[in-house]
């Protein structure tokens, strides 16, 4: 059976990719979010995951208002970036893993997450980043499952349910029938939120505790609702579902996780930004 042998998780903003593509990482100002990378990049050297199912969230690209999926799963042979515009400008498409993809959709919906199955996908800055700044140089090394949550309109999932997507995906990853290596990589904030009167808030406390939380006590964050969880972390500061479905994959595999290495630097942009590897132990 496949091995699920780690989780991951980085803040995605498209500036990162302009930041990448000018070759800006030892900026003063880029240089204490790229510095947070390193370790982890060599960590992952080591333990050489074949395939990532990442959890992230489309921003209107590929889902818009008209049709919206809560959840939804690619399964498509292979993923094309079509952001905005002002990231990294080219970028060769991601080859999925079908494989997985479809072991993946039958388990949820046999566990009643009633999602849309996607056999063609265009991704954006939160799919294609996270990959950018695991594994900078030349060809993606892995696979790539997207796990699609809706944070752009509500209703949004609640962090329960976000948390128990992430233990189903986490199960059906353990009883696929390969012997690949496999990651779970969550994208998305932390605390931010980019208009309305709260633009640039950020609550580092909140975000400090969200992170401790996830090695300690990961259900933590299930307490609050979509609205406080807007309230503490700020409109898209509800990202950090992501960062449950994933710690929820990751409860799946065995009782304890160990911390890699993490970081944590606000702002770039108006975000809080993270990064952390998680080891299963
Ligand atoms: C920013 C943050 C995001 O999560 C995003 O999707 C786009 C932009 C920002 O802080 O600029
Ligand atoms: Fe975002």
């Amino acid at each position: 059976m496949a091995k699920l042998i780690a989780g991951l998780g980085t803040s995605h903003i498209p500036a990162i990719g302009g930041a990448i593509h000018k070759g800006l990482q030892q900026d003063p100002y880029w240089k204490p979010f790229f510095d947070g990378f390193p370790p982890i990049r060599q960590w992952l050297g080591e333990q050489k995951p074949d395939v990532v199912v990442m959890f992230y969230n489309d921003h209107g690209l590929n889902f818009f208002l008209d049709k919206m999926p809560t959840f939804a799963v690619g399964a498509a042979p292979q993923y094309h970036n079509a952001d905005e515009g002002w990231g990294i400008p080219t970028l060769s498409p991601f080859q999925g893993e079908v494989g997985l993809s479809w072991h993946l959709i039958d388990a949820l919906v046999e566990k009643e997450f009633d999602i849309v199955s996607c056999q063609e996908m265009l991704v954006d800055h939160a799919c294609t980043l996270p990959l950018k700044l695991f594994w900078p140089d030349g060809d993606c090394p892995v696979t790539v499952v997207p796990v699609c949550i809706n944070t752009v309109q509500f209703p949004l999932p609640k962090a329960s349910r976000v948390y128990a997507l992430g233990k189903a995906v986490g199960q059906a990853i353990q009883s696929w029938d390969s012997d690949k290596r496999v990651a779970v990589i969550a994208s998305g904030g932390l605390s931010h939120q980019l208009d309305g009167e709260r633009a640039g808030f950020i609550n580092k406390a909140f975000d400090l505790k969200f992170i401790d939380s996830l090695l300690s006590n990961p259900e933590w964050a299930t307490q609050f609702s979509i609205h406080e969880l807007v309230e503490k972390t700020g409109t898209q500061g509800v990202e950090l579902l992501m960062w449950l479905a994933m710690r929820g994959a990751l409860s799946a595999a065995g009782p304890k996780v160990s911390r890699v290495h993490s970081n944590y630097h606000i702002p770039i942009s108006n975000t809080a930004t993270a990064v952390l590897a998680l080891a299963v132990d």
